[in-house]
């Protein structure tokens, strides 16, 4: 069983994907698998989400489908219905982060401060997403987090690029790199997987 922590450990890098149509998510997953990326944050941000999540989940169980943009009570009960293994969520309020334990699922909960990672902390989570990590300091903040809190490990996501993310691997606090990258928006309305599978494939190779 999938833990919290494990979710930093599946991939140097977890796809951030935007499906517009749930069409596009069963050849998108095989890409990124072929591509040796076997995890997926599908994020909750479109109508197609939620069925996106529910073909992969049922014709694609060698990836690891997980619900990202959890914002809501509503919709952590939501993915976690559609077959989602893991919940991760851009920010905390005491009701999301009540939801999202309740699930029982393993999830990565937003932080962007020293405060709303201590409180996080002080729940016993310990794998946290670090976002919007460009725009909140990105490196440098991180590598300073390590310092007074070395027992939190971090997927920053927001602005990461293929160059930026070797220098957040290289950190000690940090597990994994989370990015949109790998699924552009124009390669999946054009049923260009083939480029996906290309960017997954130096995506897996990132050190
Ligand atoms: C997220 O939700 O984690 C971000 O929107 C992904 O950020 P990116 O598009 O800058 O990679």
């Amino acid at each position: 069983m999938t833990t919290s922590a494990d979710l930093l450990t599946l991939s140097p890098v977890i796809p951030v994907v935007v499906v517009d149509d749930a069409a596009h998510a069963v050849p998108l997953a095989q890409a990124l698998l072929r591509g040796g990326i076997g995890v997926i944050e599908l994020t909750l941000r479109t109508p197609a989400a939620l069925a996106a999540i529910e073909r992969v989940a049922a014709e694609v169980p060698e990836i690891v489908i997980g619900a990202g943009t959890v914002t809501t009570p509503e919709l952590a009960e939501q993915a976690v219905k559609a077959g989602a293994a893991f919940l991760v969520t851009p920010g905390c309020t005491e009701r999301l982060l009540n939801a999202v334990e309740d699930t029982g699922l393993p999830f990565l909960p937003g932080a962007a401060t020293v405060s709303e990672a201590l409180r996080l902390y002080e729940r016993g989570l310990t794998a946290l997403k670090f976002f919007p990590a460009e725009a909140a300091g990105g490196v440098d903040y991180l590598k300073s987090i390590g310092g007074p809190l070395p027992q939190l490990r971090f997927c920053p996501t927001g602005g990461i690029t293929p160059q930026t993310a070797p220098e957040y691997l290289a950190l000690s606090n940090v597990g994994c790199v989370g990015g949109s990258w790998l699924t552009p928006k124009e390669a999946l309305a054009a049923g260009d997987f083939g480029r996906v599978e290309t960017l997954a494939k130096v995506a897996s190779g990132l050190k």
